[in-house]
C-alpha cells in the first residue's frame, strides 16, 4: 500500500515544491520511498510549468536537496488519488475546501498542523518579502512531524 501527499500553495513555485522536495528527502533518508508517493501543486495557474522560484532552489541546493518538479495547478481528481493534501496557510486551505468532492476520504489540513510545537499554524509566503530561510526552518518541522504522523498511522 502507498501513502499519497499532495502539498498546496498558491503559485507552486515557492512553498509547496519546498515542502515536496524536504519532505521526499526525509521519506527517501528513512528509507520509506517505495511506501510514500509525494508530489506538490498550486491554487493558481499563474505559473503552471515552471521551475520553483530561485529562492527555493537556491535554499534547497545550500541544504543538498535535489529538485527538479515544475508547477501544476491543482485537479478535482487529485483529492481522489492523494490519502493527504496539506495547505501552506489558511487560504489555500479555504481553497481547497471548496473543491473537495462530495465523499472524498482525503485528509485535508494545514501542513504546520502537523508541528504543534510551532508556534505559527501557517507558512508564510517567501514570493514577497524573500524569506525563504524562514520557511526552509517552518517545512523542516512540519516535514517532520507529518512523517512521524504517517509512519504511526500506517505502520512504517
Ligand atoms: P507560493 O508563492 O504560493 O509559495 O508558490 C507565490 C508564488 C507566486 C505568487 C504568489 C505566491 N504570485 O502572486 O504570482
Amino acid at each position: 500500500m502507498t501513502v499519497r501527499v499532495l502539498f498546496v500553495c498558491l503559485g507552486n513555485i515557492c512553498r509547496s515544491p519546498m515542502a515536496e522536495a524536504v519532505f521526499r528527502h526525509m521519506v527517501d533518508e528513512a528509507g520509506l520511498s517505495h511506501a510514500i508517493e509525494v508530489d506538490s501543486a498550486g491554487t493558481g495557474s499563474w505559473h503552471v510549468g515552471e521551475r520553483a522560484h530561485r529562492g527555493t532552489r537556491d535554499v534547497l541546493a545550500r541544504h543538498g536537496i535535489p529538485y527538479e518538479g515544475r508547477a501544476r495547478q491543482v485537479q478535482r481528481d487529485d483529492f481522489g488519488r492523494f490519502d493527504y493534501i496539506l495547505a501552506m496557510d489558511d487560504d489555500n486551505l479555504h481553497d481547497l475546501e471548496r473543491m473537495i468532492p462530495p465523499g472524498s476520504t482525503v485528509k485535508l489540513a494545514r501542513f504546520l498542523d502537523f508541528a504543534p510545537h510551532v508556534p505559527v499554524r501557517e507558512v508564510p509566503d517567501p514570493w514577497y518579502d524573500g524569506r525563504f530561510d524562514e520557511v526552509y526552518e517552518l517545512v523542516q518541522q512540519g516535514a517532520a512531524g507529518l512523517l512521524e504522523h504517517i509512519r504511526r498511522e500506517h505502520g512504517l
